[in-house]
């Protein structure tokens, strides 16, 4: 019996042993809200404190202390202090906890920690919890109840303490928090992977069946030798050296580099883990990335990547050599090169043989006719047609099955290329390839762009929304849609508004990324017909709290220049009536006029 005792004992104290204390430290995390919004903890580095309060659909306490966490929001957030919910129950989803903060009038964001991944970390145990983060240290400055007038089925009507009113007005006022911890009450969450057994069993994850067969289908196509990555996974060693970095990085969305919200469309190019896959491999990292028995297939991997993805091409262009510095900034080039074809050609795909794949981050390939004479600068290149592009880990484009793009001859090859700087410098000598149809296609491909010239961002503003929009003349099968904006760009959609009134949303980017040109190609191409208005909306973020920011204290407009700004939505689709006079090809704009 008492062995029995001490054994509970020692399995309570392991139980709460994790769960989160004063001044422990706050690791950063990333998770959308129910509104499939994007929030980063260490983004909130310039409030005076950060609460969170622990939601659950259902419980009793949760709505109960609600309207009185919005008093305290009211009272606060006007001094600096940012309000936040987060769920981490299992039984929980965004659209139930949608409904759930439509019902209870919850007009705080609700993070939701679908992994759970964020939760174990941070110790919760209840709904009801409160807990304060302090963005000067990344440290828990109060955690536990709001106040103590409620109590499982009994409620007083009014308070006697006001812990997190009272932690709140001393972290504003500057001073240190008094009572730093009390009692919760509340719904308790099931944490199915933090018992001793689920722990224990992390240790046991296996590097070599499970971790490192992982990282080479999801993350060694770039990070390898002379791959884009900045280290190459090339054995345990390596990995277990970046284990904390990867943790990092999984938490905050960082990596692999997909910024689609999953709750939108299915895509072809999908590059994001599973829900699955997240938890196993920062668990294992968790347990001490152990190496575990067995080979180690990323030492002992003997693929070769072939120079041209898809074999040699038809056509091989020279990119003009572009010479950059080991650090610093460099600007958009653009570089013209005349297509040596005689005659016109369909073509069925493209690649970007990168010169320097540590450098080139991204290329886009148009083509056009020059116009020399022409006094406007603008008016010297005319774009007829894209061509695809690069994008690091992605450098070939087929174009969908049964279509191609018309290359007339005579045309000019423009390449927009974009190179991130990494320690060394070096010049580029990037190729092109493009492989030809033997026949005609079916169809053309063709698309058009979403684009708005009259954005204006006001200076020290977080988010500023713009947009642009086309009705579509034609039924189209689209293929493929990508937001593209500069360094203030922090979130993108499409969504269509079908002529019968209904909206659906495309695609949302949640966490925009520079770095990333990513074209999301849908699985199954997407009919939309005539009559349905396609939107394009960018949220910009020019405030000193986007760490990308050139300068936040200026109004941007739109521009090439990376300090100017862009609202420009490049969309692929194919008429499903080919015989029309639309254009094809055609780089339309819209939301101009
Ligand atoms: C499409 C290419 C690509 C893929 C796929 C990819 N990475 Fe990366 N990774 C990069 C690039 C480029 C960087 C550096 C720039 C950045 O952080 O955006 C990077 C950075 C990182 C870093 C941070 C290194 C540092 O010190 O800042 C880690 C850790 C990492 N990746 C892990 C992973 C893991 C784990 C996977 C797979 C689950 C993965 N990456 C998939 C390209 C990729």
């Amino acid at each position: 019996m008492r062995r029995l005792s001490i054994v509970l004992a020692l399995l309570l104290a392991s139980a709460t042993a994790s769960a989160l204390a004063p001044n422990d430290h706050v690791d950063n995390f990333r998770l959308f809200d129910h509104d499939g919004k994007s929030h980063e903890l260490y983004y909130l580095s310039d409030a005076k404190a950060v609460v969170f309060m622990v939601q659950g659909n259902g419980c009793p306490i949760v709505r109960n202390a609600l309207p009185r966490l919005k008093e305290i929001r009211d009272t606060f957030e006007s001094q600096g202090v940012e309000f936040r919910m987060i769920n981490a129950n299992l039984q929980d989803n965004r659209a139930s906890i949608a409904k759930e903060a439509e019902e209870f009038g919850i007009d705080i964001p609700i993070l939701i920690d679908d992994t759970q991944l964020i939760g174990e970390s941070l110790g919760l145990v209840r709904t009801g919890e409160v807990f304060v983060v302090d963005p000067r240290t990344w440290t828990v400055a109060y955690h536990g109840a709001l106040d103590d007038r409620l109590t499982y089925e009994n409620q007083k009507a009014e308070a006697k303490h006001h812990y997190l009113a009272d932690a709140l007005e001393q972290m504003v006022a500057g001073e240190t928090v008094e009572v730093a911890h009390a009692e919760s009450v509340g719904c308790l969450i099931n944490f199915p992977e933090t018992g001793k057994r689920a722990v224990a069993a992390h240790a046991q994850i296996s590097y070599s069946e499970t971790i490192a067969p992982m990282l080479q289908e999801n993350c060694v196509t770039c990070h390898r030798e002379g791959g884009i990555g900045p280290w190459a996974m090339t054995e345990y060693n390596m990995v277990r050296g970046f284990a904390p970095m990867i943790r990092e990085v999984i938490r905050t969305k960082r990596m692999p580099p997909w910024h689609a919200d999953p709750h939108h469309g299915t895509w072809a190019n999908d590059r994001s883990l599973t829900a699955g896959q997240v938890q196993t491999l920062v668990h294992w990292v968790e347990a001490g990335a152990p190496r575990g028995d067995g080979p180690d297939p990323l030492a002992e991997s003997t693929k070769v990547w072939p120079e041209w993805g898809m074999g040699e091409p038809d056509l091989i262009v020279e990119i003009t050599p572009h010479s950059f510095p080991a650090t610093g900034i460099v600007d958009y080039q653009y570089q013209r090169v005349a297509n040596p074809l005689d005659h016109d050609v369909w073509v069925r795909a493209v690649e970007i043989l990168p010169g320097d794949r540590s450098a080139l981050h991204h290329v886009i390939t148009m083509f056009g006719e020059e116009h020399p004479e022409a006094e406007n600068p603008r008016r010297r290149f005319v774009t007829k047609g894209t061509l695809g592009g690069y994008v690091p880990g992605n450098s070939t484009e087929i174009f969908p099955e049964g279509t191609g793009t018309l290359l007339p001859a005579g045309s000019t090859f423009m390449f927009q290329m974009h190179y991130t700087t990494y320690g060394k410098a070096g010049t580029d000598k990037s190729r092109f390839g493009i492989y030809f149809h033997d026949e005609p296609p079916e169809h053309q491909l063709a698309g058009t762009v979403l684009m708005n010239t009259k954005i204006k961002i006001p200076a020290n503003t977080k988010a500023h929304t713009e947009s642009a929009s086309q009705v579509l003349k034609r039924d189209v099968l689209l293929y493929s849609l990508l937001p593209h904006s500069h360094f203030r760009g922090t979130a993108s959609d499409f969504i269509a508004i079908y002529p019968n009134g209904d909206e659906e949303i495309l695609l949302s980017v949640p966490k925009y990324d520079f770095n990333w040109q990513t074209s999301y190609e849908f699985a199954e191409p997407k009919l939309l017909p005539a009559g349905t208005t396609l939107v394009h909306h960018t949220t910009y973020d020019n405030s000193a709290q986007n760490a990308a920011n050139p300068d936040p204290s200026i109004e941007v407009t739109w521009g090439e220049q990376t300090f100017e700004e862009m609202l420009f939505g490049a969309v692929t689709w194919r008429y499903l009536d080919d015989n029309n006079d639309e254009p094809v090809n055609r780089l339309s704009r819209a939301g101009d006029d």
